[in-house]
């Protein structure tokens, strides 16, 4: 089986062909979303909350991310694998290289994914000049949730608005050749995905991007407390987990997810 590269991303945005990506930490989640056709896995920094059981994405290291991703590309055949790089793994351009090496080489990722804008934009071009690809991500930022104060929609304001977009077509400019855009209104996601020629994937960002990606967990209905209103149970009314990744798949390629109420304004 052929594996999806950044290439396929690419094309896939130019044709408007819908992106489906869900996270992914072991190898039974990451045969079952291959099956169904998800063409990227995103070994999230979510494992955290969703496997260790934190409140936060913070506590999670490099070991940890390292072990978790090397189980998704152990058991990966077809999809294009990005990694996280966890809090404080990429506080300098110097050691988010050394870091971002290591998900590479060890775990086997294709792409590394890192939280933060202007910023980050001297770190993004490190990596991309010595042949790490990068995932940027803007908009929500778990990692910063102390400084926020709290997990709440970015980008309402429209100098905030502005500033994503610039930091997107910062980023793009240092090389980054994909972005995940959390928690935004719809109208801007849309804004920022015709702005750059990489596919932005959104997460509460709107239908007007370029794919989607949901914490796998979250979408299976299986996450302790209050499902996030930008999410949805595939599982309920399907008869078992892999007819409900599939429907996930489908309902991305559509356009009917994310619906409305999935939707930021
Ligand atoms: O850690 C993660 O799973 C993520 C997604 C929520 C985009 O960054």
């Amino acid at each position: 089986m052929k594996r999806i590269n950044i290439n396929t991303l690419q094309e896939m945005k130019a044709r408007g062909e819908k992106i489906a990506v869900l996270t992914s930490y072991d190898a039974s989640f990451t045969l079952l979303a291959e099956d169904a056709g998800v063409d990227v896995l995103l070994v999230g920094d979510s494992l955290g909350m969703v496997v260790q059981g934190h409140d936060s994405t913070l506590p999670v290291n490099m070991d940890q991310m390292v072990y978790h991703t090397a189980n998704v590309s152990r058991a990966s055949r077809s999809a294009f694998v990005i990694a996280d790089m966890p809090f404080m793994s990429h506080a300098t351009p110097g050691q988010a290289l050394q870091n971002a090496g290591r998900l590479m080489k060890e775990g086997g990722a294709q792409m590394v994914k890192l939280e933060g804008g202007a910023p980050q934009v001297e770190t993004v071009r490190h990596l991309t000049q010595r042949a790490v690809p990068v995932c940027a991500h803007l908009g929500l930022l778990p990692q910063s949730v102390h400084q926020l104060g709290g997990y709440k929609v970015r980008g309402r304001d429209p100098h905030e608005a502005t500033a994503i977009i610039e930091d997107a077509c910062a980023l793009e400019e240092a090389g980054a050749q994909m972005l995940v855009l959390e928690c935004v209104p719809a109208l801007l996601a849309a804004e920022v995905s015709k702005a750059v020629r990489m596919p932005v994937i959104g997460i509460g960002a709107g239908a007007q991007v370029d794919g989607q990606v949901l914490v796998i967990y979250d979408m299976l209905g299986i996450t302790a407390g209050q499902r996030p209103s930008f999410s949805r149970d595939f599982l309920s009314g399907q008869d078992g987990v892999q007819s409900a990744l599939a429907a996930y798949v489908a309902a991305v390629r559509a356009g009917e997810f994310p619906a409305d109420e999935n939707t930021y304004s």
